[in-house]
Order: structure tokens, then C-alpha cells, then sequence
């Protein structure tokens, strides 16, 4: 992501920052783009995100997801594609509340999406009913009875530093406490690819996220390094894959 920059958090009010990220979007300047979610996402849903699944269907019959930024909508057609499945082969779907919702600012983002990425890239229409794409500032953004999964890949990077504490509370409101919602996070990028002043991205480190995170009650499940396997090609060694969720008492 090179240039412009952000406009100045003084006077970023929602507007300004919705322009800018719909600018982007009419312009076609999404250089953050991979068309794909991260293989260690698809890792993780086949794993850790799995057992969360199986265990939330089971006993809360619910198991809501959100990818906040979610741009092209990748991450949520990932989770439509593969809990989906996974809610056929395991259980009756009527009697199971599940939505995976992609939030964005940008309308033209959603729209794209929406129009022609849903139909391409979710192609069972069962698994596109699951798919919800909203669009709405995160920052406004309330959600009941909470999420079971929240993934967020080059969202915070993209938020000016000033709103990352408003970013975990955020989180910390929307993340189930009760059925022990997780949050995923990709921690990108950890290298000064330019001014660290300017934006987006903005560099960020797992220390970044635990001086916002851990105040609010979020611990730190796991952190892993990528590595060719697991990382965008063009991101190898410069990201980190992170499990948060809320303690209980
Ligand atoms: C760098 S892009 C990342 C997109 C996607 N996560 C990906 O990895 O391809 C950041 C996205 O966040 C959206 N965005 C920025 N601020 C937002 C806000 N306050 N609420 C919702 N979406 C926002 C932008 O429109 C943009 O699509």
C-alpha cells in the first residue's frame, strides 16, 4: 500500500475516513489485496477455529463469525465455504443460528463483492445465504448475541494508531466472553516499509496489540511466526498469527 495517506486523525471525522477508503476502492488501488485469505487462516479454520465450531454448534446452537475491513471478502467466504460444510455433515441446519458477516466502509467495496465475488467464489447457493456483507463503520458497528470469531487481516494496519484502543473496545464488545469467542489476528506489517509516519499501513508489533488488548481483559492464547507455508508469498517474514480471547473472570 503506498501513498495517499490518511487524512489527520484531528480531523478525521467518519466521512473523511469513509472517502478515503472509498476513493481507494473506485480507483481500484486495493494493493493490499491477495485474493485469497492467508493459507495460515485456512490453517486455522481447519483446526483451532474447527473445535470452537463443533463445541458452540453443539452446546449454544449459534456460532456467528466477523471480519471486520473485510475489502474483497475473502476471510468470509472462506468461513461460509468451510463451516458450512462442516454444518451439513454435523447437524440439522434449522436448528443452528450461523452468519458470517463481512463489515466495510466502503460501499463499491461491498458492492463488487456482493454482485460478483459472492455468486464466483461461495458457488453453493446454501453456503452464500450465510454470507452477510454489511456496510457500516466498525466503529459504530453493535452486534447481539456476539461473536464466536472475529478475524482481523490488515484492518488494524490500516486504522490510524490513535484508534487502536478504540479498536480493542470495539473488539471486546463484540467478542463473546460467554462462549468463549476468539479473536484471530494477523499482525502485519512488522517492518518499516516506509515512513512509519504515514499511512495506511501503519507498522504495527504484538506488542502494539497486547498494550490494547491486555487492559481490557484479552489474553493471549497464541502467537506464531509465518513462514513460506503460511504467508502470502510477498509477506513472508513480515507477519505473525495471534489468538486472543476474553478471560472469564
Ligand atoms: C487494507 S484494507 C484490508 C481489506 C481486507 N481485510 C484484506 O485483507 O484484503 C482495509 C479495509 O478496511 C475498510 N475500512 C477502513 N476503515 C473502516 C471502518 N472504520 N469500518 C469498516 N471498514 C473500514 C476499508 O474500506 C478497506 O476495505
Amino acid at each position: 500500500m503506498q501513498q495517499p495517506t490518511l487524512p489527520n486523525i484531528e480531523s478525521a471525522s467518519t466521512e473523511l475516513y469513509s472517502s478515503f477508503w472509498e476513493q481507494r476502492w473506485q480507483a481500484q488501488q486495493t494493493p493490499w489485496d491477495a485474493s485469497n485469505s492467508s493459507p495460515i487462516f485456512l490453517q486455522f479454520l481447519q483446526h483451532e477455529a474447527k473445535q470452537l465450531f463443533v463445541k458452540n454448534t453443539s452446546q449454544y446452537k449459534q456460532f456467528y463469525g466477523l471480519v471486520p475491513g473485510c475489502g474483497s471478502g475473502w476471510d468470509v467466504f472462506n468461513m461460509a465455504n468451510y463451516f458450512g460444510a462442516l454444518l451439513r455433515e454435523t447437524s440439522s441446519q434449522q436448528s443452528i443460528k450461523t452468519k458470517f458477516v463481512g463489515l466495510d466502509i466502503s460501499e463499491t467495496a461491498l458492492l463488487h463483492v456482493r454482485q460478483d465475488l459472492l455468486p464466483q467464489r461461495v458457488p453453493e447457493k446454501e453456503f452464500q445465504q450465510l454470507c452477510h456483507f454489511e456496510g457500516a463503520d466498525f466503529f459504530q458497528y453493535e452486534f447481539e448475541p456476539k461473536y464466536d470469531l472475529i478475524f482481523d487481516y490488515t484492518f488494524f494496519c490500516a486504522l490510524h494508531p490513535e484508534l487502536r484502543a478504540k479498536w480493542a473496545q470495539t473488539m471486546s464488545q463484540l467478542l463473546s466472553k460467554e462462549r468463549e469467542g476468539i479473536l484471530a489476528t494477523i499482525i502485519y506489517p512488522l517492518k518499516k516499509q516506509q515512513d512509519a509516519h504515514t499511512g495506511p499501513p501503519f507498522i504495527v508489533s504484538l506488542a502494539e496489540y497486547q498494550k490494547v488488548l491486555l487492559p481490557l481483559g484479552f489474553e493471549l492464547i497464541s502467537v506464531k511466526d509465518t513462514h513460506e507455508l503460511t504467508s502470502h508469498p510477498a509477506r513472508q517474514g513480515n507477519e505473525m498469527f495471534a489468538l486472543w480471547k476474553l478471560k472469564k473472570n
